[in-house]
């Protein structure tokens, strides 16, 4: 049996972050928080594991509330997966400003401010934070039309992992970022109907599961690509 391991994965609802939690749930010596805003979703999916507690959280607004409530109970996390994301489709002219600030509060400064809530509980026993980026936001990457407001967001959640690495060096915790392909799930199916991924949401959970529980041994601070699309 592994190390017991309490993971907190937010954006667990549907699509990849669904499939992360019921991959982490199948090996039953891991405590799971799933969170997101649909709550019915969310007990759905995880129903038949009892080693899953589900949450309602919102990341547009008061995060740090939100997250005191919820992990009131936590002392200690190991893995935190920052997995949740909005995706905006619209030609650059007519982003609005809702737009522009939804995208990178959700992307970005809700991915900062859901570290700050967990760092008390994994300052002590060390521990892994994974964030969700996307090849869009790596730099010279294929860019798409319409998604100045996700990328250019994305980029930012890439950027914030190199510089929480550097704050906390000298400490317990690694952070890294995964810059994901395209994966077959429901925001890609909104965003490009029609469009066929190379991987489905399961396949590429399955990577960011292993990564996210053994990563931290080799890796901190990196903005790691995993693609079988984008170059
Ligand atoms: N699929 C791809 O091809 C692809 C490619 C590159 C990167 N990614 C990234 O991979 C991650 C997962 O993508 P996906 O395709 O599985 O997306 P998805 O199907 O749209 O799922 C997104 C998840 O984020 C949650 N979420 C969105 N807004 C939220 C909010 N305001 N508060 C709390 N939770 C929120 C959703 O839950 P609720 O709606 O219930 O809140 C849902 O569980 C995202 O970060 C995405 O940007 C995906």
């Amino acid at each position: 049996m592994n190390n017991p391991k309490t993971i907190v994965v937010v954006g667990a609802s549907r699509g990849i972050g669904k499939a992360i939690v019921q991959q982490l749930a199948s090996q039953e010596e891991n405590t799971i928080i799933a969170l997101a805003r649909n709550t019915e979703a969310l007990a759905k999916a995880f129903s038949a594991f009892s080693n899953v507690t589900t949450g309602k959280l919102d990341l547009a607004k008061g995060v740090n509330e939100q997250l005191e409530v919820l992990l009131e109970q936590v002392t200690t996390i190991d893995l935190l997966i920052n997995n949740a994301g909005l995706l905006v489709n619209k030609s650059f002219p007519t982003l609005t400003h809702e737009d522009l600030t939804l995208s990178y509060q959700v992307n970005v400064i809700s991915v900062m401010e859901t570290v700050q809530a967990i760092l008390p509980k994994m300052e002590k026993n060390g521990g892994h934070i994974v964030n969700i980026s996307s090849m869009g936001g790596v730099q010279g990457t294929v860019k798409f039309p319409g998604l100045s407001a996700y990328s250019t967001s994305k980029a930012a959640l890439c950027s914030f992992t190199e510089l929480f690495a550097e704050e906390y060096k000298n400490s317990p915790i690694k952070m890294n970022c995964l810059a994901l392909g395209a994966a077959q799930t429901e925001m890609l199916n909104e965003a490009f109907p029609g469009y066929q991924a190379p991987l489905s949401a399961d396949e590429m959970a399955a990577f960011i599961v292993n990564f996210s529980l053994t990563g931290h041994q080799w890796f901190n601070g990196k903005i790691l690509p995993v693609s079988l699309s984008t170059p």
